[in-house]
């Protein structure tokens, strides 16, 4: 280990690299499923390869209807179990009561606020327990995800095991395993959709527009991180 990452193989699959990160959590490890084609990938791959993996998501309560459709479609196809992480709802309620149910457009300090109470809290919890942490995020989805690590000790959560395996994964090749395998899928891909989070904070986008262009849309590409992921 070097820096806090893992010696993978460039080559590496997400098999393999599932498999080193696991090794190297040495406990308890889970993906963090927002039920992306990404996410919906590593549970095929895990599942194919019969990797034993827990499976969190964390309920903001401003999710698309469609996004709840893809948990229930993966529930039946891989009967498996998810542990949902709700945000605590005193927290919810202050911030709704006092600055109102769109408070995320006014500046990038109150969209972090409402990201920190609905994920970023949640996610904390969600760790508690974990010896690794597995997501779907890929180095070709932003600038802030270009220097992406395989497998990397997450000091920012305790420094237990924080685990990419697509992370070289082209848009083209997710479709491409997604179409063969006949996976589950957000309806909303179908409407122009390409990255999607909450609700109010997601937009589809125009042919030619980054895949990122309709998350918080109002913002700078730098910006666009809700503080899951903080290295
Ligand atoms: S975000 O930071 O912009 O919201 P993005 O939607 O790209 O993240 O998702 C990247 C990865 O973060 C997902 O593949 C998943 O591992 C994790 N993630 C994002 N949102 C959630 C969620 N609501 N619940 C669990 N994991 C999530
Ligand atoms: Fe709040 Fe939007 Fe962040 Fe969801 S993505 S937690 S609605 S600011």
């Amino acid at each position: 280990m070097a820096n806090g990452t893992f010696e993978v193989s460039a080559d590496a699959t997400p098999r393999e690299i599932l498999e080193v990160g696991i090794r190297a959590a040495d406990g308890p490890v889970s993906l963090a499923c927002s039920f992306s084609l990404e996410d919906v990938a590593i549970i095929d791959i895990a599942y194919e390869a019969g990797i034993p993996l827990g499976l969190f998501a964390l309920d903001t309560g401003r999710l698309n209807e469609e996004t709840y459709e893809v948990a229930d479609a993966l529930v039946e196809r891989y009967r498996l179990k998810i542990d949902w992480y709700f945000p605590r709802h005193e927290a919810v309620e202050t911030l709704e009561c006092d600055k109102g149910l769109f408070s995320f457009r006014e500046s990038l300090e109150n969209r972090h606020e409402c990201c920190h109470i609905r994920k970023v809290e949640p996610l904390s919890r969600a760790l508690r327990s974990l010896s690794g942490w597995v997501t779907g995020m890929r180095r070709e989805q932003s600038v802030t995800r270009s220097d992406l690590a395989a497998v990397e000790r997450d000091d920012l959560n305790g420094g237990i095991i924080k685990i990419n395996p697509l992370l070289n994964w082209t848009e083209e090749q997710l479709l491409e395993y997604t179409a063969i395998h006949h996976l589950p899928q957000n309806r909303l891909l179908g409407q122009g959709y390409r990255s999607i989070g909450c609700a109010p904070c997601t937009r589809a986008v125009q042919p030619g527009e980054d895949a990122r262009a309709g998350r918080w849309w109002w913002e700078n590409p730098e910006h666009k991180e809700c503080g899951l992921h903080r290295r």
